[in-house]
């Protein structure tokens, strides 16, 4: 039975799963090669930012420690979680240079130690990364046999920033990729004693897991895109509006509502990699990876038609507000950021960026050094903005104002991306308010549509005649 776990890589996952181990019963020694990382959690504190992760580890620091020391860690716990990076590498797989250093320090420790161990990567990895690259080095610094001296599992998290203990707690269902039975059952006996929803688990083969982990990702990153392109068509029929269409389309029980919004594309530091690794795995086996591919080269595509709509809209010199900088609402994460390319566009185009985030405005700056003036309120950024981009559906920016928006322009340029300010700005007559996803223009769309069908009207007309 486990009783004491060790979580080896204490960063933005890593630190929140330690801290709810810990908030759930079991005695946590989590190891880090980073000593801030360590100091931090040794002193009750959350080593990084994350909601509700502060308070937990330090409600809960009797049961939390950290070490720099991968074998003081592994000969104190029955079990190790694995969550270091795994960046992408020159040719999009997930390279697993920081897990090979990790494994070759726990199966040194396993050498050491009597009795039986488990050792579960968490990281995302591809298929066949876990059983031919990283087992045989815990076999060869351990001296010990795989599946009898020690277990191996590959289960990955299904988190979002932001709300990683929430998710964590309270999955969907929980991943098990297993070298065999008896290292599998002992997850999922530990899973159950973890999670406060009573999610199920899927048991599997390691290489099931790693595809299942990267399918889940590419699939939501193809619905996000799949609303997204059914927004921009929506902005070119007359009456065109997408919520309309996917608030339907969602009420189809084979397609569901989440994540079908039509909107900016998706950002962060794990989608926009997916489609690239899961294209890379598939190249090597054989296999046409297409839509993962078509997904990502979509995704990317938007921030420069964005950019040509701006200049449709203003000239070079003009002021343009973004209010939201990180990839999405509660987040102080900027990494694929697509409001922070679309600043760093318009800038580089001789446009004036302003810009505000509750949360991300340090990270913005260092990213955009000198490209983007990050002022202390979205108000701030109306007082000076001929065009103002609302990129993402933070709750700050739907109780703005039509008056915020009043300033030395006649008339101010809002591109809503997420249409929170619909029924808000839709008839001020000092705002010219573009909902993305929206027709725009109905007379110029109508009379595109009836140029499409002219001929097949006609047809028509004759056989009825
Ligand atoms: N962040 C997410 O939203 C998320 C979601 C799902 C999966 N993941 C996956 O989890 C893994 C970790 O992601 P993260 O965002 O927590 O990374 P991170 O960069 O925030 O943290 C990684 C931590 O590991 C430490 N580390 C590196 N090498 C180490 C070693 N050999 N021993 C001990 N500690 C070591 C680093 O110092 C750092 O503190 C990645 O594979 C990522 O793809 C992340």
């Amino acid at each position: 039975m486990v009783e004491r776990i060790s979580v080896i890589g204490l960063g933005k996952l890593g630190a929140s799963m330690a801290a709810c181990f810990a908030y759930r019963g079991f005695e946590v020694i989590g190891v880090d090669i980073s000593p801030k990382v360590v100091d931090a959690v040794n002193s009750g504190k959350a080593p990084v930012q994350e909601t509700g992760l502060d308070d937990l580890i330090s409600a809960n620091k009797e049961r939390i420690r950290a070490t720099l020391s991968h074998e003081e860690a592994v000969l104190n716990s029955d079990i190790s979680f694995v969550i270091v990076p795994t960046p992408s590498d020159e040719r999009g797989a997930f390279s697993l240079q920081y897990a090979a250093w990790a494994y070759k320090e726990i199966g040194k420790a396993l050498a050491k130690k009597n009795g039986y161990h488990n050792v579960v990567l968490t990281s995302t990895v591809l298929p066949g990364s876990t059983r031919q690259v990283l087992m045989p080095v815990l076999e060869k610094e351990s001296g010990k046999k795989a599946g009898k001296d020690f277990g191996v599992c590959y289960s990955p998290e299904f988190i979002a920033l932001g709300s990683v203990i929430r998710d964590f707690l309270n999955p969907d269902f929980t991943l098990i990729g297993e070298l065999d039975e008896r290292c599998g059952e002992q997850l999922e006996q530990l899973y159950s004693k973890v999670v406060e929803n009573g999610a199920p688990s899927a048991r599997m083969s390691i290489e099931n897991a790693e595809l299942t982990k990267i399918a889940v990702n590419t699939f939501v990153t193809t619905k996000i895109t799949f609303a997204n392109m059914l927004a921009e068509i929506c902005e070119k029929i007359p009456g065109g509006n997408v919520d309309v269409v996917t608030k339907a389309l969602g009420m189809d029980s084979r397609i569901g509502h989440k994540y079908l919004k039509g909107a900016l594309g998706y950002g962060g530091p794990c989608f926009p990699r997916d489609n690239i690794a899961l294209s890379f795995i598939a190249k090597e086996l054989g296999v046409s990876a297409e839509l993962a591919k078509i997904t990502d080269s979509m995704n990317r595509s938007i921030v420069g038609k964005v950019v040509e709509k701006v200049k449709k809209i203003a000239n070079q010199g003009s002021t343009v507000a973004v209010l939201g900088l990180a990839y999405k609402p509660f987040s102080h994460v900027t990494e694929e950021s697509q409001s922070i390319q679309i600043a760093s566009a318009l800038s580089k185009s001789g446009y004036r960026v302003v810009g505000y985030d509750p949360l991300a405005g340090e990270m913005a700056l260092s990213d955009l050094h000198g490209q983007i003036v990050v002022l202390e309120s979205a108000k701030r950024c109306l007082q000076q903005a001929e065009v103002v981009l609302i990129t993402t559906p933070d709750p700050e920016f739907t109780k703005l104002k039509p008056e915020d928006f009043k300033n030395e322009f006649s008339k101010v340029t809002v591109i809503d991306f997420w249409r929170i300010l619909k029924g808000i700005l839709e008839d001020v007559p000092y705002v010219r308010y573009i909902p993305f996803g929206c027709s725009e223009d109905d007379q110029a769309n109508t009379k595109r549509i009836r140029e499409i069908w002219h001929f097949a009207k006609e047809e028509a007309l004759k056989t009825v005649r």
